[in-house]
């Protein structure tokens, strides 16, 4: 039996692990790890895909402090264009999900991204919207215009299934509330949280781009508390309907475990395969067997910490 088997939307995940956007680019990352099987994963996210090709923020662009990273890459990426004739058919060869993570600094652009994307989109599973990127001009999208991305998305997509990746910048359940108005099918949460580090020699700040976003285990509490405030306070979440999908800061299963029973359905993870690269399967073994002594599937489990 497998117990791991997760729904977000319509797609059905083997496992709820799979990558946080950002951090393994577009798969050659992980192709290039030996040992590595990318279809061991639940999903695969890739990093942002935006209109144009971006040559990403001035360096320094990643800079380490206590118990996590402060990054400033500014959206690097090819383009959609790019994406839809190269990178697409390398994803295809996979056998898990594919979600295309996509960025547009308004709903001009994020509607012109969909036109060209809109040809390939037999060629992937799902979309998720970065509506909180701390690093490019336009990143973060307010609430308000977060609802009109998703009814964008919608509309050209129809049925695909749609997330939320929503910003911890802001009120995390109202951001959630909006975007499940318009129609969303999932949420995933956290992205990073902004901060700045300075040099005290030269007086100046360390990254190129003076603010960056703060990922790694020093954000996890934070994460797992806005799963948890969702979960709870949005009926939605609680029935599951829209499922969420934890990220920030799992560096092993017990840590996954954590945003599992605040109320997440699946978890992403970035940084912690930055210094692990055999994490995803580390963290999918270690809830399997969690699951096993507790007799239970994954999904009795999620969000049973819920005391509200
Ligand atoms: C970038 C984008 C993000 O959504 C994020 O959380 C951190 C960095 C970027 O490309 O700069």
């Amino acid at each position: 039996m497998n117990r791991l088997k997760t729904k977000i939307g319509n797609i059905t995940l083997n496992n709820p692990v799979m990558t946080a956007s950002g951090t393994s680019g577009h798969s050659n990352e992980l192709s290039a790890i030996d040992k590595f099987d990318i279809n061991s994963l639940g999903a695969f996210v890739t990093k942002s895909v935006t209109l144009n090709a971006r040559k990403g923020n001035k360096q320094p662009r990643i800079v380490e402090v206590p118990g996590g990273i402060l990054n400033s890459i500014g959206l690097q990426n090819k383009g959609v264009y790019y994406f839809i004739e190269i990178t697409i058919s390398k994803l295809q060869e996979f056998n898990i999900p594919i979600i295309v993570n996509v960025s547009a600094p308004s709903k001009y652009y994020l509607i012109e991204l969909y036109r060209i994307l809109k040809k390939v989109e037999d060629k992937f599973d799902a979309i998720e919207v970065n509506l909180s990127c701390p690093n490019a001009k336009g990143g973060i999208i307010a609430p308000l215009a977060a609802s009109t991305y998703i009814r964008i998305t919608k509309d050209f997509f129809g049925d695909k299934t749609t997330i939320a990746k929503l910003s911890p910048n802001t009120n995390t359940v109202m951001y959630a509330e909006d975007v499940i108005g318009a129609g969303v099918d999932a949420i995933s949460m956290i992205n990073t949280i902004k901060g700045m580090v300075i040099d005290i020699d030269t007086q100046k700040p360390l990254l190129g781009n003076v603010r960056g976003g703060l990922s790694g285990p020093c954000i996890k509490p934070i994460g797992v508390q806005k799963v948890y405030e969702c979960f709870n306070k949005i009926p939605e979440c609680k029935s599951k309907k829209v499922p969420i999908i934890g990220i920030g800061g799992i560096m092993n299963y017990k840590d996954a475990l954590e945003y599992i029973l605040a109320g997440a359905s699946a978890v992403g993870i970035g940084t912690g395969f930055f210094t692990n690269p055999f994490i995803f399967e580390e963290v999918k073994e270690g809830i399997n067997k969690y699951l096993l002594e507790k007799d239970k599937k994954l999904e009795e489990i999620v969000g049973i910490s819920s005391k509200e």
